[in-house]
């Protein structure tokens, strides 16, 4: 073999020998490399929990090799989309860290504290939201909505619907039924004595013995009610102004008698509710007293009838003894309590037959000369139910 050939060979030889040396140290660089620094980590990236739920950040690790894992502990109690990072040291004790996007969901609908079932009256100002209570695991600020407002204008059974929804639009639903009912009249027990306050026209109210007294004249109306306990018979001053009336109307040509005296507010409590049942409450407040507002209770008024006429109806009114006691009532302390056409002022239809005792001096002033006023004109006070 010439010399130029065998050196090019032993070139080569050497060439190869250097390749294999270097590859045999890469190879070991690499085996010592991955021996130090190679591992896996293989987690979910994404998860979605519901609120409070038991979770284990080591559940969402699907893959761990040649590496120590510091699992973070979850908090799920409160709903929002959270970073759950992972701490991982390889077995050069570098550190690595991966990150795990939680989104906890509050998937728990609002609570509802309500009845099923309410009773109201007729007339009533009705706070709908004031009939149920709303709790939520999250929301503090819940939507509260219904289907329809309430109507308590008339009785009756109505059912509504109440949605609350949360922020998450988690709702709930609740039914309340509505029993819109008559009001009952309740029964007054107790007046308390003392100064209640002026009338517009300036004069004192005051509630004395269970009655109220406007510049010391007792007025019973729709606006003041006398105490249950209140009245027992007519008053002597009133049963001796009658007598004198009476003399003077049988020489008139008028037989009067009393027709309806004194009447106890339970007595009153039974008239009234007959005449509820028979016309129905709005009509019979035109013509009856609820009781502890008749006038009769106070002892001081009466129904007159005269024989040969038609008693304590409105076919009494306009005929003779109607006439007479209109015009001469006044002289006895009467005063016709309830004048036609004075329905706003009194609350009650034109009565031709109901006298009021209060004393000659101010009968004469309510007489008004033949045009007749009533006692709420001439004091400045109401006469309506509250
Ligand atoms: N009729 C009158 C208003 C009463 O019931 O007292
Ligand atoms: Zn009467």
């Amino acid at each position: 073999m010439p010399k130029r050939k065998r050196i090019k060979k032993r070139r080569i030889k050497k060439t190869i020998i250097i390749l294999i040396i270097l590859f045999v140290l890469c190879f070991c660089g690499y085996l010592f490399y991955k021996h130090k620094y190679d591992y896996t980590f293989k987690f979910k990236k994404e998860v979605i929990v519901n609120i409070d739920e038991k979770v284990d950040s080591k559940d969402y690790v699907l893959e761990v090799k040649n590496v120590t894992v510091k699992y973070p502990d979850v908090d799920t109690s409160t709903p929002g989309v959270k970073k759950i990072i992972y701490t991982v040291t390889d077995r050069s004790k570098k550190k690595h860290t991966y990150t795990l996007k939680l989104e906890v969901k509050d998937n728990i609908a609002p609570n509802i504290d309500a009845k099923d079932s309410v009773d109201v009256y007729v007339g009533d100002k009705v706070d709908l939201n004031s009939y149920i209570k709303v709790s939520d695991n999250v929301d503090s600020n819940l939507d509260v909505s219904y289907d329809k407002e309430l109507d308590t204008s008339k009785e009756g059974n109505y059912t509504i619907t109440f949605t609350v929804k949360d922020k998450s639009n988690n709702k709930s639903i609740h039914k309340i039924t509505f029993n819109v009912k008559k009001k009952p009249i309740a029964d007054i027990t107790d007046l308390p004595d003392g100064i209640v306050g002026k009338t517009s026209k300036g004069y004192t109210i005051e509630n004395k013995g269970g009655a109220t007294y406007v510049d010391n004249i007792l007025i019973a109306n729709k606006t003041y009610v006398l105490s249950s306990k209140y009245g027992n018979g007519l008053t002597n001053e009133t049963q001796y102004a009658f007598n004198e009336m009476k003399k003077d109307a049988l020489a008139a040509g008028f037989d009067i008698r009393i027709g309806s005296g004194f009447r106890s507010y339970s007595s009153q409590k039974t008239i009234y509710n007959n005449y509820v049942k028979r016309d129905g409450q709005a009509k019979a407040d035109t013509y009856s007293a609820r009781a502890g507002h008749s006038e009769h209770q106070t002892g001081l008024a009466i129904d007159i009838c005269a024989s040969g006429y038609n008693c304590i109806t409105s076919s009494f009114n306009g005929t003779p003894p109607a006439n007479w006691l209109s015009e001469n009532a006044y002289k006895y302390g009467f005063i016709l309590r309830y004048p036609e056409g004075k329905t706003n002022e009194t609350g009650y239809k034109f009565e031709s037959w109901h006298f009021r005792y209060v004393g000659k001096d101010l009968a004469s002033k309510v007489y008004n000369g033949g045009d007749w006023i009533t006692l709420e004109a001439f004091y400045g006070i109401t006469s309506e139910y509250n």
